[in-house]
């Protein structure tokens, strides 16, 4: 990896195991089933992949930012509905599979390489629309990325995004047989560890820890805020809500949800709106609570 694309070391880590993943070729890094051919299709199939966030935005003509969108197809069905876009991601990889796709098709695309809290390569108020899905949970300062993404729109200029949720994130693989708890307090802000990081699709079995942040709600609405863009969608859902076996990712996720998603506007009128703002007060420094006692009786997992 060219050195300097990462801004830190968690950059430059979970850069290497996208590498890794994509190397492997799981089918998060690549794009996932075959749009019709029609453009009355393929605006179905992205509304489909967008979760019907954009849904009624007219891309013709729009210039179109898809963030850490490698190894999707958001940014191929953007330019084929005629959007001036671009993809940005800070893996190779992941970017070739779009480039080698793009090229294929006869799609014209822009590639930029970086990390998502750096997007100096791209100007002030380049872009109308902003699509960034599921890898907010790569960074531990999202208020950086939307900085960033609030200044590369345009006046009016929509950002969606999405991410995992904060608080099913702290809770995955901690089954005790009896209920769920937290791997750490939702006022933690450090990377949540995977007990088991190996991402396991059929017969492929991948080593690659990621290091994933589970970004408080308040933080992003008001990261969002302070950026100057007005919040006007907010959405908690899951994949699916079959019940699974107890304890199971699936059983989770039926009653919490797996994701978050976010929808915003710049205020056209500036940075922070025309009107005088109250900043929300700082929320008080997180304590560690007293070490509590073990549970008396072992506990055992159920996955
Ligand atoms: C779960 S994939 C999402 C890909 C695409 N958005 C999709 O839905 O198909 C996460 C992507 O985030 C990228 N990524 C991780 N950390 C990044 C960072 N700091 N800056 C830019 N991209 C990053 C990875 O390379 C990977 O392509």
């Amino acid at each position: 990896m060219r050195r300097g694309v990462a801004v830190d070391g968690i950059g430059t880590h979970n850069a290497r195991m996208w590498e890794r993943l994509a190397r492997a070729d799981i089918p998060y890094t690549r794009p996932q089933g075959v749009p019709p051919k029609s453009d009355a299709g393929k605006r179905r199939f992205l509304d489909d992949l967008t979760d019907g966030m954009i849904a009624g935005i007219d891309f013709a003509g729009m210039r179109v930012l898809s963030l850490a969108g490698g190894g999707g197809w958001d940014a191929i069905l953007f330019a084929e509905l005629g959007a001036d876009t671009t993809l940005f991601d800070i893996s190779a990889r992941q970017l070739d599979t779009v480039r080698r796709l793009a090229r294929q098709r006869g799609t014209p695309l822009t590639f930029v390489r970086g990390d998502m809290r750096d997007l100096s390569a791209l100007g002030n108020g380049e872009f109308d629309l902003v699509f960034h899905k599921h890898s907010m949970v790569f960074v531990p300062d999202p208020q950086r990325v939307i900085a960033e993404v609030a200044r590369v729109l345009s006046g009016d200029g929509v950002y969606g995004f999405s991410t995992m949720h904060p608080i099913t994130l702290r809770m995955y693989e901690s089954w005790t047989g009896t209920g769920w708890r937290l791997k750490t307090t939702y006022f933690e802000d450090r990377a949540i560890a995977s007990m088991d990081p190996t991402w396991e699709f059929g017969q492929v079995r991948v080593h690659a820890p990621t290091l994933e942040y589970g970004h408080r709600i308040s933080d992003l609405v008001n990261a969002c805020v302070a950026s100057g863009l007005a919040v006007d969608g907010l959405w908690e859902w899951s994949p699916g809500y079959d019940a699974g076996p107890a304890g199971s990712d699936d059983d989770l996720e039926r009653q919490l949800p797996a994701f978050i998603r976010l929808r915003a506007r710049k205020l056209a009128n500036g940075a922070r709106g025309s009107r005088s703002r109250i900043d929300p007060p700082s929320p008080p420094a997180f304590v560690r609570p007293p070490e509590r006692s073990r549970p008396s009786q072992p506990r055992t997992r159920g996955r």
